[in-house]
């Protein structure tokens, strides 16, 4: 090729590259069928329906209890209901990022998990972890897979089966999770929609207060490590609810602050659903009333990566194009932070 249209060539190619965005096409979700209600830890340890209600929020949450299974399987049921809503063929898929902190395997990947029974042949798959802020990374890392004008479908997973990792001795922590799965489809437009900015953080001084220290390479399984407990989830509650509450307010009002966007601007938040308490702090700082906001924690608790994709699949039909729609989250780590995107379809997507 001569090396003037060569350049052209290149030239042409990053303009459209500076105008793709990445809308999401479609989501799916998937929750297990088997519910821990409130009621039924009351059986189990020293707690009650009215604590649980006051404090945190949560009636009842899914557990995935088949022998075997992991977070792969909700996941996988995620991904095929999207497959289906956005008439994808598995072949087409480009990435596959699936945020978890519940891994069915150390090895290989949930995602390489996924895309086999999904039936996806072709595609990039890995995991990516920042605990209850894995979806909201992710979505970022597959944004820029779009708007690098190489991939054309991307699948972005949040998805945990929590319970794997709950301690049902632990009162302090036992009513809090569950297990849920959710995805969304990324592809290219030029159009103005889609993902529009995105503010994520991360800060280590979180480490001592919410973690799970066993299994890992640093103290891989042992009957020591067993009988300490490590396996489970560790989380010291009121050091997590301060930072949880400052740091979501704070990023949620800085998205919508740097995007010029008012609260009546605002058609809907999503935030993390880990205890009513901070989603209801956060759409305070917002300004934004209850009726914009989308909770669900009730049914399912913190599914950690899980809830926010699960909030979008119930809400699916109730959005429209051009809502301007806030993403937030934070978690383990600890991380945090805001995603602004504008919505790109009308109503709830048929299978
Ligand atoms: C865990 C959490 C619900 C606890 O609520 P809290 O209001 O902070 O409660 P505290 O930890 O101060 O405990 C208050 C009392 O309730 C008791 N308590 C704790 N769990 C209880 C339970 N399940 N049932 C009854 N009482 C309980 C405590 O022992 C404590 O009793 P004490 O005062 O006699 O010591 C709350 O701290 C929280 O939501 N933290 C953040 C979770 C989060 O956002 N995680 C994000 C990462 S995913």
């Amino acid at each position: 090729m001569p090396k003037t249209i060569k350049a052209l060539t290149n030239r042409a190619f990053f303009l459209y590259k500076d105008m793709i965005q990445a809308q999401i096409t479609g989501v799916g979700a998937y929750a297990p069928d088997d519910v821990i209600t409130n009621a039924d830890l009351e059986k189990m340890m020293d707690t009650s329906d009215e604590w649980i209600m006051t404090r945190v929020g949560i009636k009842e949450r899914r557990i995935l209890k088949g022998e075997g299974e992991g977070t792969s399987v909700l996941a996988s049921k995620a991904v095929q209901i999207l497959l289906e809503k956005t008439k994808t063929k598995p072949e087409e898929v480009d990435v596959i990022i699936c945020g978890t902190a519940t891994p069915d395997y150390q090895i290989p990947s949930t995602a390489t998990l996924i895309a086999e029974a999904c039936g996806i042949k072709n595609s990039m798959a890995f995991d990516m972890q920042a605990a209850c802020s894995g979806f909201l990374f992710g979505l970022e890392i597959g944004s820029n897979f779009i708007k690098s004008g190489k991939y054309k479908k991307v699948i972005v997973i949040g998805g945990d089966k929590m319970t794997s990792i709950t301690n049902y001795e632990d009162r302090t922590t036992a009513p809090l999770f569950g297990d849920v799965a959710g995805a969304v489809m990324l592809e290219p437009t030029e159009e103005d929609y889609g993902i529009k900015d995105t503010i994520l953080h991360t800060d280590g001084m979180g480490i001592p207060y919410l973690h799970l220290h066993g299994g890992g390479s640093a103290y891989p399984t042992s009957v020591e490590t067993i009988e300490k407990n490590m396996h489970y989830l560790f989380q010291d509650g009121r050091v997590v609810f301060k930072h949880a509450v400052s740091k979501m307010a704070d990023v949620s009002a800085e998205i919508m602050e740097r995007n010029h966007l008012t609260k009546d601007d605002v058609d809907w938040l999503v935030p993390h659903q880990a205890n009513l308490r901070i989603i209801d702090a956060t759409a305070n700082r917002m300004g934004i009333s209850r009726d914009k906001v989308m909770i669900n924690i009730q049914k399912y608790g913190n599914s950690s990566a899980g809830t926010i994709p699960m909030c979008l699949y119930e809400w699916e039909d109730k959005l429209k194009k051009g809502d301007n729609i806030i993403l937030a989250a934070f978690g383990a780590g600890f991380t945090w932070g805001a995603v602004y995107l504008k919505w790109a379809y009308d109503g709830k997507k048929d299978k």
